[in-house]
């Protein structure tokens, strides 16, 4: 007969399972020892043993057993709190209790049925013969109470496999002991396969549990690296939302407030728009805490708090919420911190661009409007530099690169006087060196600003040659940056079909003729096809 103390403590020991926490370690343990003490309970009673030295001992564990028992009570108090304040732990709390129960269940039935139905089938076998039922009811009801985990059934199964094998060798030396012991000894046994499984999965919890911190954090790192990379809030939400969107379809909104200005910003894909306080319903969570069903407008979302004083907030529509919850908690509070600082440093970047580049058109207005021929003639160059970069499949970067270069590219002259810039007859050599000089001059305004070398290459190479016959340095083939070479084709371009004075007016397909005749020898290949297919879709679109 089992000893109902043991069945106690045995289901109680399998509800803990679901706590598989390193913090329920101390718990389990006690637990552990609770299971093999009470299946040593009977055993004082029992006159077949004759070694006073085991009954004094059995009777010390006897008298240990309240002390014991209150720490189970206290244990179970635990894990119904748990229960009420955490839903996960809920799920796993019902799991246990149906598992503690089917386990119990099975090795009563096994212990007595089994023996009954076949006169001489040995009773310890029975339970040994219990034991896989029981490892696979409770993978059964594993399964069944993570319906909602993503990963494929094999996988998981496969895990909770792993997480039994660990304790396989444990569970053979407790089945050697099972089959040499008396009924009594087997039910200690029995308890203590159940203990040492509880740490093995313990184990193998808090293993997976490393890797997956492990794993996030490099996830949380590369996005932030890429969300560094965003020139416009769109692309940063964009980002945002596919590393949310890994399992489910979610969208991504921010929504910030100034300091001391009482409206808010929605910041979606769509771009901004202002929010009013009263358009607000549900309580805004500060840094760190989570808030369900807020609704901004005719919006309903999860928001998770960004900053200490609440001006900003992550709003996530179509994402499970549980995504987020059961995110521990320095890994939440690992992205809420690198949000809120990518959010800041790209906004601040951006603000920074936009007033760089409002004062290189400045400028580069400026450097046009030296000659009546050149008006607008920088802005050309740029928007077909950036055409041409967007056709030969540049990244963004390079593109923001190529436009700031070829708004630029001829500052320098700036630097010439106006007579010779504007002289419409042969110019003298000490003119022309004049005149050729103008990369070198405009490529020293920039380099004084540091986070603009590229640019600098740019404005100093967009008059070389591949065939070295370029100026100023004379540079060949690869030698020259490759985002010089297309701004030097844009520039070839927009000079041919612009009235200059030192040319009529030429239509499109002229223009890249002649272009196309120094395919190779003045100009890049690549670059020249490109300009051949952006001319044409454009002829094509204005047609
Ligand atoms: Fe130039």
């Amino acid at each position: 007969m089992i000893n109902p103390f043991s069945e106690i403590f045995g289901c109680s020991s399998l509800l803990s399972v679901g706590f598989l926490d390193p913090d329920y370690i101390l718990i389990i343990a006690v637990l552990t020892v609770g299971s093999i003490i009470t299946g040593g309970y009977p055993i004082i009673t029992s006159s077949s043993i004759e070694f006073s030295m085991n009954r004094i001992f059995i009777f010390v564990i006897f008298f240990l057993c309240p002390v014991i028992l209150a720490f189970e009570v206290t244990t179970v108090c635990i894990l119904v709190s748990s229960l009420l304040r955490n839903k996960e732990s809920g799920t796993a709390f019902w799991r246990y209790l149906i598992s503690g129960i089917t386990a119990t269940a099975i090795l009563r039935t096994g212990s007595i049925l089994i023996p009954g139905l076949l006169q001489n089938f040995p009773q310890q076998l029975s339970i040994v013969l219990a034991i896989p039922v029981v490892i696979l009811s409770d993978i059964v009801l594993n399964l069944s109470f993570s319906r909602k985990c993503t990963s494929p059934v094999t996988d998981r199964i496969g895990r909770e496999l792993t997480s039994y094998i660990v304790i396989l060798p444990l569970t053979l030396i407790t089945i050697i002991l099972l089959i040499q012991a008396e009924l009594l000894g087997a039910l200690l046994a029995v308890s203590a396969i159940t203990g040492f499984s509880f740490i093995g999965r313990s184990i193998v919890k808090k293993y997976r549990i490393n890797q997956f911190r492990i794993r996030e954090i490099i996830h949380q790192n590369i996005l932030a690296a890429r969300l560094m990379e965003s020139f416009t809030f769109s692309e940063f939400l964009a980002t945002l939302e596919e590393y949310f969107s890994k399992s489910e379809e979610c969208s991504i909104r921010i929504l910030s407030r100034s300091s001391g200005s009482a409206d808010w910003i929605l910041w979606s894909l769509n771009g901004q728009r202002n929010v009013t306080p009263s358009e607000i319903t549900g309580n805004i969570p500060c840094k760190g805490r989570i808030s369900s069903n807020i609704k901004v407008r005719e919006i309903t979302a999860t928001v998770v708090g960004l900053s200490d004083n609440s001006d900003l907030l992550l709003l996530l529509s179509g994402l499970n919420e549980n995504v987020i919850r059961r995110m521990p908690s320095n890994l939440l509070d690992n992205l809420t911190l690198l949000l809120k600082h990518t959010w800041e440093a790209v906004g601040h970047s951006m603000r920074s661009e936009k007033s760089f580049l409002a004062a290189a058109v400045m400028l580069a207005r400026l450097a046009d409007s030296k000659d009546d021929y050149t008006h607008g003639h920088s802005m050309r160059v740029s928007n077909l530099s950036c055409a041409l970069g967007r056709e030969l499949r540049l990244s963004r970067k390079n593109i923001q690169i190529l436009r700031v270069g070829a708004i630029l590219h001829d500052i320098g002259k700036l630097a010439i006087p106006i007579p010779i810039l504007t002289k419409r007859g042969l110019l003298t050599r000490k003119e022309r060196e004049i005149i050729q000089d103008h990369p070198v001059e405009g490529a020293k305004i920039v380099s004084e600003l540091s986070g603009y070398e590229e640019v600098t290459k740019i404005i100093r190479s967009h008059h070389e040659r591949l065939d070295g016959n370029g100026y100023p340095d004379g540079l060949q083939n690869i030698d020259i940056p490759f985002l010089a070479r297309i701004v030097a084709v844009a520039d070839t371009f927009d000079a041919i079909t612009s009235a200059r004075s030192y040319h009529s007016i030429a239509d499109r397909d002229n223009a890249i003729e002649t272009i196309k005749e120094g395919k190779g020898i003045q100009f890049d290949s690549r670059i020249v096809d490109a300009l051949e297919k952006v001319v044409l879709s454009e002829s094509a679109h204005q047609a």
